[in-house]
């Protein structure tokens, strides 16, 4: 998988090792998503420590009213453009819907072609992966699971709505993390669900990376859509959504800012950000 490599001076382009020191040290993990290559490199200068090619491209980038129709190709493009700006952040790329279901072999198939578009991890959704996840790191490929609300999914889950707030549906979600970390997911993306679940499942598996979008600030790190955070996104936003380009003079101060905030734990803020 590609590496970016750093010039003398300049900070060490992340890797997974990286990742999992600043885990283990209680270093909060930054991530935001990213689609070309100025926001990319603006980012990545910003200090951001992960960058997410994600399938949401198809709403904030296609205009669609859901991640569904995102192909792989447009990944792939997408990830070759972000990763011709990026030259540290680590970088992942999400399989679409439709991608990666069929069989673990399929989702090989298409985990390559975004490894050889510039991905340095792979990310999918759902707890029925565990399978396909297993496969995927024992041929060398990093995966990010993703539990929660799952985009992909979101027909079937009845819309964008909080995860997991009874009992069986927690116990079911705690389950589905430890056995994605099993199976050998370094990530696992948590999205929409408690606060205080999502800090059980960073307790029960201290060594997974646990990056949260609206779960709370008990895990190891955060992710926003970037037009989101940097107010671009119209309409009603989720809850877990700040604007940092309200308080900001510039979008690089926006996202420093994010950067920031996660990093000092002022963002989520549980009384505003937070289920
Ligand atoms: O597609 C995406 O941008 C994502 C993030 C919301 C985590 O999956």
């Amino acid at each position: 998988m590609n590496a970016p490599t750093a010039t003398p001076g300049e900070r060490k382009a992340v890797n997974l090792h990286r990742l999992r020191q600043m885990l283990a040290d209680g270093q909060k993990i930054t991530m935001l998503t990213a689609y070309d290559a100025s926001f990319a490199r603006l980012a990545d200068e910003a200090g951001i420590d992960c960058l997410l090619v994600g399938d949401s491209l198809g709403m904030v980038l296609q205009g669609h009213a859901s991640t569904v129709p995102v192909t792989l190709d447009e990944v792939a493009y997408h990830l070759r453009c972000v990763a011709r700006g990026n030259r540290h952040a680590w970088l992942l790329g999400d399989l679409p819907f439709g991608t990666y279901e069929a069989s673990p072999e399929q989702a090989l198939r298409s985990s390559v072609v975004l490894a050889q578009a510039g991905a340095q991890m792979v990310k999918l959704e759902g707890g029925w992966t565990v399978g396909t996840v297993r496969f995927l790191v024992e041929r060398g490929i990093p995966v990010c699971a993703h539990l929660g609300l799952t985009p992909q999914s979101a027909n079937a889950l009845g819309g964008y709505r909080v995860q997991g707030r009874d009992a069986g549906a927690a116990q079911l979600l705690e389950r589905q993390a430890r056995e994605l970390a099993e199976a050998g997911a370094a990530m696992l993306v948590l999205e929409l669900v408690p606060a205080a679940l999502a800090r059980q499942v960073q307790e029960q598996n201290p060594g997974l990376i646990v990056v949260g979008i609206g779960a709370g600030a008990d895990v190891a790190g955060q992710v926003l859509v970037l037009h989101d955070m940097l107010g671009i996104t119209k309409g009603k936003l989720p809850r877990f959504v700040r604007n940092f380009m309200a308080e900001a003079g510039s979008i690089d101060d926006a996202v420093r800012r994010y950067v920031q905030a996660v990093r000092d734990g002022s963002f989520p803020d549980p009384a505003l950000h937070t289920y």
